[in-house]
């Protein structure tokens, strides 16, 4: 919130979704929203929730004079009629798409268009595509600035999945150990028709995914059997590879059999999003073409 080129107050979307950005910058704010700017990702919600007033309501109470927002809200219950409000309400109102913004509330997005956490798939891969030996060795692949990385895209998740494969064959422990931050270690969750182990969730299909409460973020780390099934499921908005300068040869390869029989039809659907050196490997993030 800005008034005379000053910020009078900020917020953010709080864990577990209230108070909204808008409620907490306006407090800060108090009655020098008066006629000041509110710069927002989102588009203030126009639905009333058990919890208070919608953000559109406050803003307009507040006699804010103008709103910067990069993001229509997806919701039907505000979809354009948050930006319809405050307009009625003689508030300027300025759309400016951004594809930071739009980024940056990607979980929140995914579930609103696909009713499904963000997923991102995380592979640590040989020059040849290996993920590992053919007789199962994957440690390591990658060298520590990769793995430390890992580490803290680990961190950004809720829940964190792997395959009964890798969880059978690796006992990975599945959570953070950077310094700092081992307090953000995501739920760990198995993708198995098997029996499930002790204190794990376990789902029996990708499907599922649908289903595993609070989590807007899920960060699926292998092996080649999961990757296969949650790519053919088209369940993957991320693709992370962090690409190690060796060569394999006939070793396992990254991807399982994914069932492809036209090639022009594979193009087009990947897009490069970043891409860095860590250490002596290679970083490379991709987002799913939608
Ligand atoms: N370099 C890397 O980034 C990396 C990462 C992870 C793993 N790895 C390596 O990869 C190897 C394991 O890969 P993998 O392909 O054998 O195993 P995997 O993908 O970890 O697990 C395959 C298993 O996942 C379950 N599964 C897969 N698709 C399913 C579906 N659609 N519905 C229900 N369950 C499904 C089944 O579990 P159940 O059999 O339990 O029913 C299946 O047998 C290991 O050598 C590991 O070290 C490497």
């Amino acid at each position: 919130m800005v008034k005379n080129d000053t910020v009078i107050g900020r917020g953010w979307t709080q864990r577990g979704g209230r108070p909204h950005a808008e409620a907490m910058a306006l407090e800060q704010a108090g009655k020098a929203a008066r006629g000041a700017t509110a710069y927002v990702t989102l588009e203030p919600c126009a639905h009333r929730s058990g919890r208070g007033p919608s953000c559109s309501s406050l803003l307009c109470e507040a006699g804010i004079g103008r709103l910067v927002c990069a993001v229509e809200d997806p919701d039907p219950r505000t979809a354009g009629t948050g930006f319809a409000k405050l307009r009625a309400a003689g508030i300027a109102v300025e759309h400016c798409p951004s594809q930071a913004s739009r980024e940056s509330l990607a979980g929140y997005l995914v579930r609103a268009r696909f009713g499904r956490p963000h997923v991102t798939l995380k592979l640590a891969i040989s020059l040849d595509g290996c993920i590992a030996l053919a007789d199962g060795q994957s440690r390591w692949i990658t060298g520590e600035t990769a793995r430390a990385h890992v580490h803290s895209r680990r961190a950004m998740a809720d829940a964190i999945l792997v395959g009964g494969g890798t969880w059978r064959a690796d006992k990975p422990r599945l959570d953070v150990r950077l310094p700092g931050i081992e307090g953000l270690s995501p739920r760990p969750v198995i993708l198995t028709r098997k029996s499930a182990p002790d204190g794990v969730e376990v789902i029996d299909a990708p499907s599922q995914i649908a289903e595993l409460e609070a989590v807007q973020y899920l960060y699926v780390e292998g092996g080649a059997g999961t990757a296969a099934s949650f790519l053919a499921q088209d369940l993957v908005d991320r693709l992370e590879l962090y690409r190690a300068p060796i060569l394999i040869g006939s070793g396992k390869p990254a991807i399982g059999r994914l069932a492809i029989e036209n090639l022009a039809l594979t193009h087009g659907r990947w897009t490069l999003a970043e891409r860095r050196q860590l250490g002596s490997d290679v970083f490379e993030a991709y987002s799913r073409t939608r």
